[in-house]
């Protein structure tokens, strides 16, 4: 082997090396990758259900969600699909709201984001029409720990 085959096959090592690390340290194992709902995306399951069962430190969901949970149409009975949730610091807010996440083509939302619930946020969900306000404030993002246990489903229009 003459010194630029040795070159080239360093030169390639090294490429397959760093390809195979950055996706490596890019993907979501063990949940330290960032994750949201967007409109259209299709990669949530589990509608309905309480997400943070499994998406919190040591549940075993992939990621841990900060918020997550389904929203419905009026009637309670399908999804409502590409509508918008909003965390506010203040209610009835017109000011910046702190996260907007997509719902996604289940109805699902969730995010990974870092929000700290302190003393307690403000939330809203937009369908087509109207942004419905929650008007208590929460400390938790896991809207589904109440919504369609002890509180009717969280629903938009
Ligand atoms: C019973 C436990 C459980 C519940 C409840 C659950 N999940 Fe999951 N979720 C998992 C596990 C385990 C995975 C990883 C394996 C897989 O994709 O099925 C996962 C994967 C995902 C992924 C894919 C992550 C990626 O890396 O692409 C999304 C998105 C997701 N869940 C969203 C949700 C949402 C939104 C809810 C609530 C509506 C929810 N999950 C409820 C256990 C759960
Ligand atoms: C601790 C329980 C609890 C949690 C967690 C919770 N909610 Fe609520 N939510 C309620 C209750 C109870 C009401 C009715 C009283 C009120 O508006 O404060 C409500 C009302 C609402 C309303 C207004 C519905 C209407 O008919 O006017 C929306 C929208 C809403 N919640 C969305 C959410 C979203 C989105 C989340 C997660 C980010 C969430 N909620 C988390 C208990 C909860």
């Amino acid at each position: 082997m003459n010194n630029t085959h040795l070159i080239f096959l360093i030169i390639t090592g090294f490429m397959v090396f760093t390809l195979f690390y950055s996706c490596e340290s890019s993907s979501s194992g063990g949940g330290s990758g960032e994750l949201i709902s967007s409109f259209n995306s299709s990669k949530s399951h589990n509608t309905g259900s309480n997400c943070m069962n499994c998406h919190v430190q040591g549940g075993g969901g992939d990621g841990i969600f900060s918020v997550a949970g389904t929203v419905y149409d009026e009637a309670l009975n399908s999804v409502l699909p590409n509508s918008i949730v909003r965390i506010y610091s203040s209610p009835n807010s017109d000011e910046m709201p702190i996260a907007v996440i997509e719902v996604d083509s289940r109805g699902n939302f969730y995010t990974t984001a870092n929000i700290n619930f302190g003393d307690g946020l403000y939330t809203s969900v937009e369908g087509a029409t109207t942004e419905i306000f929650m008007e208590s404030p929460i400390t938790s993002g896991s809207c589904s720990s109440c919504h369609g246990d002890s509180t009717e489903r969280v629903w938009a229009k």
